[in-house]
């Protein structure tokens, strides 16, 4: 099927996109009305579905929807992420934005059984919340338990919820392979419940924050069209199936992804949430979601913009030391006790160089 529509896609230089498309169409629709009567009924819908992504929507009712009950398209799993899609908060604490009136919002993705690590951040830089007269906002971001104990679990996070109002709930199912929606849910949330915020931040739960030197970063930074991190540029797409980003090129074609912010920790201006919500809605999913918001960026044509010095945010662990953490601003550790403890050294008086 991909052979066939990228043989097609060559086939338009010379015969036109138009005259093609119609010609594909009515032998697509032929042969459908021939295998409709030809063909068991439990014929796989799979391939006529394949067909329709190359025909345009007008001529697919014509017939395809109306002749053959058709299921209503799913992606095929793992690759394809299930978004945009309208879902809904479970726990939306929707007022506690509002009464904290941050300057930066803290939104972490977190796995809904990852108790222990929302303990650490609630422990050391989730504690946070005041640096000079700038309010700082944290939030948990989870979907539904997948677990078998998860009934179990929910009623647990539900308590969780009670007792700390830091959790933000949505009903798809929580996966690695459905992180894109859950970044999607979080600029969702924060269009809707966290408008008069100046930045927020997407910061995952296993990272060491120093929210003094982000917040000194971000009152220096636009307060428009600003995305920052690790920026990654002309990054290559991972074709090796067994790599754990691996993109197949049916779900992504070029060779190079477009500059995105990597996602261990990137920040960014209040106004770009619902720019990156409204350009979502017009590109194809990929489930890798820091480059799925590279591609937003680069649809909406707003470059993303290196910090001021290339040690504040990274990828690798740093190893320890006090003076090179009081001057960074992310980094990933190699454990949640690492985290915490690199956070309760640095907060004991003295020198830190
Ligand atoms: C096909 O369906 C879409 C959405 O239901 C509709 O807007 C459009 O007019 C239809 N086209 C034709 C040719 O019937
Ligand atoms: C947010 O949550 C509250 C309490 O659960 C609920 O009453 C309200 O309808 C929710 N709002 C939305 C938009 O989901
Ligand atoms: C946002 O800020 C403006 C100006 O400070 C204020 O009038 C408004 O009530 C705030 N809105 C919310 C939802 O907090
Ligand atoms: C992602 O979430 C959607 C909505 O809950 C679900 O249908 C889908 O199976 C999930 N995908 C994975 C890979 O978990």
């Amino acid at each position: 099927m991909v052979q066939d529509s990228e043989e097609l896609s060559l086939g338009q230089s010379t015969l036109g996109p138009r005259s093609l498309r119609s010609y594909a169409a009515f032998a697509v629709l032929l042969v459908l009305c021939l295998s409709y009567y030809v063909l068991p009924s439990d014929f796989p819908s799979t391939w006529t579905t394949t067909v329709r992504l190359f025909l345009k929507q007008e001529e697919t009712n014509v017939s395809l929807n109306t002749a053959i009950p058709v299921e209503p398209w799913k992606p095929p799993e793992p690759y394809c992420v299930a978004y945009p899609q309208k879902y809904h908060f479970i726990i939306n604490e929707s007022e506690k934005c509002q009464k904290e009136n941050p300057f930066v919002v803290l939104m972490i993705p977190v796995s809904p059984n990852n108790l222990e690590a929302r303990e650490a951040v609630r422990s050391t830089w989730g504690t946070e919340r005041l640096v000079g007269d700038k309010r700082v906002s944290v939030f948990f971001v989870l979907g539904l338990p997948t677990s078998e104990d998860k009934e179990k679990l929910q009623e647990d996070l539900l308590k969780e919820s009670e007792k700390y109002h830091d959790l933000i709930q949505s009903n798809f199912w929580d996966s690695y392979n459905n992180l894109t929606i859950k970044t999607m849910v979080i600029l969702e949330w924060l269009t809707v419940y966290c408008q008069n915020a100046t930045f927020a931040m997407k910061v995952d739960s296993d990272i060491f924050l120093n929210v003094k030197n982000l917040i000194h970063l971000l009152l220096a930074a636009p307060k428009q069209n600003y995305m920052s991190g690790l920026v990654a540029r002309g990054a290559v797409v991972l074709r090796n199936p067994n790599s754990k980003w691996y993109l197949p090129k049916t779900v992504y074609a070029p060779d190079f992804y477009p500059p995105y912010a990597l996602g261990l920790g990137y920040v960014f201006s209040m106004d770009l949430p619902q720019k990156l919500v409204g350009a979502a809605q017009l590109i194809k999913p990929v489930y890798i979601e820091d480059v799925f918001l590279g591609l937003c960026m680069q649809h909406l044509r707003i470059s993303l913009t290196d910090p001021p010095n290339g040690a504040l945010f990274n990828v690798f662990p740093v190893i320890y030391n006090r003076c090179r953490y009081s001057q960074l601003i992310a980094t990933t550790t190699h454990s949640l006790k690492d985290q915490v403890e690199f956070w309760k050294d640095l907060q004991r008086p003295g020198p830190y160089c």
